[in-house]
């Protein structure tokens, strides 16, 4: 299946599917060399033989940076710019980044940088860069002590997911990726959340039959977000829903936390800010508290006594630090109900509060 999307990079095209081989190697070879694909070390172990079936038919060196979110930093974006200028790379030249969302913002990045800007294509391969990292354009790298504090927008030109590289995927790494999912659902559909929460450790697996319709789902969800609001000026924002949280807490957890459980755990912190707020009545947060609850238990995100234990004024100074505090408020988005959320502004006294509750609701 093919989904096509507009930026203002001009038109993007998305294949979903299995086994991409053929189409990735047809479709780089359009482009003029020299090529480079960007990889690191764990997907290269998984994904070989996937990638060198591509090298076989198309000319491309290949880079492997080491895994995991501490290698999406300066010094391997400047590894990567480095292998550009060696290679030669011109305008027209693509990198094709071939991993999770680590691999997918850093290449990106170095994509939009390189000669201000050559062609970026993405094989994302884990669930979470599948529903979401890959799509939207947004670029960075951790710096300075802080996630993502250096980036761009450099949309995709094409983006190939296989579902069958899912197969591989640690189920922690499966179970972060459903917490990106889940969290498109409750801003879209309360009918599909219920249907993710009805089965969270069932459906993560490669081959389950409804996986494909989530994935599609999830990407015609954000397709539609970005293209109306590529900059994050607007309607963008809410996909940040539990993110502000999930920032502070990946800040002070480092990589023991995996980026889309501290989003689930944001959610719940979300929920209760937005009854404390009275974004949601009592009877509403109550639900929704009870629903996050249940998947972060399902998921053994639960009990959470480390996280439980952090102080909140130590959390609150790193959301402050991921949000401009302006006269003692910070803008969150807040879910309404599941499949509703909007943008509001508390107060620090009432989100010290939500914190405090918060902590209890991990135990
Ligand atoms: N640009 C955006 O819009 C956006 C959105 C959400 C998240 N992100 C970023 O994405 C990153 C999180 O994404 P992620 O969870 O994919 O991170 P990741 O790339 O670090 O992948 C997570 C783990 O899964 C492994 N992995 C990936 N694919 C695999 C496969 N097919 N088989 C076996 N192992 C595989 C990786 O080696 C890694 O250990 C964070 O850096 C986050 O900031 C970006």
């Amino acid at each position: 299946m093919q989904l096509t999307f507009h930026s203002s990079l001009g038109e993007s095209r998305i294949w979903l599917g299995r086994q991409a081989g053929e189409s990735i190697a047809a479709a780089l070879a359009e482009f003029p060399g020299p090529r480079l694909l960007l990889t690191e070390s764990r997907v290269a172990r998984a994904q070989g033989h996937f990638q060198e079936q591509v090298m076989d038919r198309v000319d491309l060196q290949r880079l492997v940076l080491p895994e995991g979110e501490g290698a999406k930093n300066s010094a391997n974006l400047l590894t990567v710019l480095g292998e550009m200028a060696e290679l030669g790379l011109e305008r027209g030249s693509p990198l094709l980044a071939w991993g999770g969302g680590m691999v997918g913002d850093l290449g990106g990045l170095a994509a939009s940088l390189w000669k201000r800007g050559v062609p970026f294509c993405c094989v994302p391969t884990s669930l979470l860069a599948m529903v979401d990292a890959a799509v939207g354009g947004k670029t960075a790298i951790n710096f300075g002590g802080q996630r993502n504090s250096v980036g761009s927008f450099w949309p995709a030109r094409a983006i190939w997911i296989d579902l069958d590289s899912l197969a591989t995927l640690r189920p922690e790494d499966w179970s972060s990726g459903f917490g990106e999912l889940l969290k498109a659902a409750w801003l879209q559909d309360d009918e599909w959340a219920r249907q993710l929460e009805r089965q969270p450790a069932e459906l993560l697996r490669a081959d389950h039959p409804d996986l494909p319709a989530h994935v599609e789902r999830a990407l015609r969800f954000k397709l539609e977000i970005v293209e109306q609001d590529e900059r994050e000026a607007g309607c963008r924002m809410l996909l940040n829903l539990g993110h502000t949280f999930a920032h502070a807490l990946e800040a002070l957890r480092g990589e023991e936390l995996k980026h889309g459980h501290a989003v689930l755990l944001g959610m719940l912190a979300a929920a209760r800010t937005a009854r404390l707020a009275g974004v949601a009545d009592a009877a509403t947060a109550d639900m929704m508290e009870d629903r996050l609850r249940g998947v972060l238990l399902e998921l053994g995100l639960l009990p959470a006594p480390a996280l439980a234990e952090l102080a909140v004024p130590v959390i609150l100074a790193r959301m402050a630090q991921d949000k401009k505090v302006s006269a003692g408020r910070l803008r969150l988005v807040l879910p309404v109900r599941p499949g509703e959320a909007r943008l509001e502004t508390v107060t620090l006294p009432l989100l010290e509060r939500a914190l405090t509750d918060w902590g209890g609701l991990l135990t």
